[in-house]
């Protein structure tokens, strides 16, 4: 190799140390500053900026620390994140609709808000750092938040009794036992029947064709208003059948 060609090669090879060098430090810098990009992080950040606008500062930050915060209950399996984006939930003076969320103070309840975490009450994914897993069905969630006008469904997962701070949760219970969804299906506290309906294998001689027909059709014609079948004038009433052999049992061949 001419000592000319040397300057042009190390020129090459000088610019292609300085690129490699180059991409080497965006790869590097990659990490921190996805990092910072984390959704959870942004929501610390605009949490202290907007403490910093206010004239209550000290409170609001007092006990304000950059990393995740959560609320861990081991004996309990919870491990709720929640708190990391809600900073001013235990805060009274940012209650009212005037504040953004997340950092509106919670509305009063009847229980200490941090006692349990908040998914015993809200669901949602508890652990999860970014609003749309938190609050969402993901594919590795199955469990949205409950919509607030719903919430005092979870109320019900522990108050078996009827409270005055559960009305709508009081009405459900009380729609359930008396539309009587418990003869098909089993629910919690509501006591299913005994016996679901009576036993039909001689139904044929009890009563008459038209009054099963009427009773299948339309029930409420022979209910009355509390509840009782009139059947007395149809009982033992011979049932006309197309065979005319309405008397054999349910079951022979023929
Ligand atoms: C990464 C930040 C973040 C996390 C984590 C987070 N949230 Fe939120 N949350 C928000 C923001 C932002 C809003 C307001 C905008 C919205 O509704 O999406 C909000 C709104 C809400 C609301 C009001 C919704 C409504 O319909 O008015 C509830 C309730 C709520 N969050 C509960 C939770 C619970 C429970 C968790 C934990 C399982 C949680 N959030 C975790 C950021 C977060
Ligand atoms: C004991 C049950 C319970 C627990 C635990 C609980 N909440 Fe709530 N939360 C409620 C109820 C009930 C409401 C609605 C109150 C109302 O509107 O008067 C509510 C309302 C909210 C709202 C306002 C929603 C809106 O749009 O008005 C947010 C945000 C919220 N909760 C977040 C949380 C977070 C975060 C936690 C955990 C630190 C938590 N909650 C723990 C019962 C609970
Ligand atoms: C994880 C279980 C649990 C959930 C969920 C829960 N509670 Fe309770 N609640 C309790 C327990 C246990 C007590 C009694 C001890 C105490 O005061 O902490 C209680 C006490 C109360 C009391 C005091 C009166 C009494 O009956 O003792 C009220 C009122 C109440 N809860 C309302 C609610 C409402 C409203 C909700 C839903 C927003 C709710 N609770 C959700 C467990 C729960
Ligand atoms: C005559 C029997 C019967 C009565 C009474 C009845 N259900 Fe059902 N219900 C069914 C059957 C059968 C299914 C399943 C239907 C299907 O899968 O296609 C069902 C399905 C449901 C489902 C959907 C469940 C799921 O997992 O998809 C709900 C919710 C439900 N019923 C609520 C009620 C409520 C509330 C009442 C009382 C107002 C009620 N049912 C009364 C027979 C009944």
């Amino acid at each position: 190799m001419a000592p000319e060609d040397m300057g042009k090669i190390s020129n090459r090879m000088r610019f292609l140390f300085a690129l490699s060098s180059v991409v080497f430090t965006a790869v590097l810098a990659i990490s921190p500053v996805k990092d910072l990009l984390h959704e959870w992080k942004g929501y610390k950040r605009a949490y202290v900026k907007f403490a910093e606008a206010r004239p209550d500062t000290k409170t609001l930050l007092a006990d304000y620390h950059p990393g995740l915060d959560q609320i861990w209950i081991p004996d309990m399996n919870v491990v709720d994140r929640c708190t990391t984006c809600h900073q001013g939930l235990a805060q009274p003076s940012l209650a009212g609709s005037l504040v953004p969320q997340p950092f509106r103070a919670h509305p009063p309840i009847p229980h200490h808000v941090k006692d349990w975490g908040c998914v015993v009450c809200h669901r949602g994914q508890g652990a999860a750092t970014e609003v749309a897993e938190a609050h969402q069905t993901t594919l590795a969630w199955e469990q949205p938040l409950l919509p607030v006008r719903y919430i005092q469904a979870s109320c019900g997962s522990c108050h078996r009794q009827a409270l005055p701070e559960t009305p709508r949760l009081d009405r459900g219970r009380e729609l359930l036992a008396r539309l009587n969804c418990s003869g098909c299906h089993r629910l919690q506290d509501i006591p299913r029947p005994a016996m679901l309906g009576p036993d039909l294998t001689n139904v044929g001689t009890k009563v008459s064709r038209e009054w099963l027909y009427k009773w299948l059709k339309e029930p409420r014609t022979i209910v009355d208003s509390s509840g009782n079948v009139f059947v007395a004038d149809s009982f033992n009433s011979t049932i006309p059948s197309r065979s005319g052999n309405s008397r054999r049992s349910v079951g022979s061949s023929g």
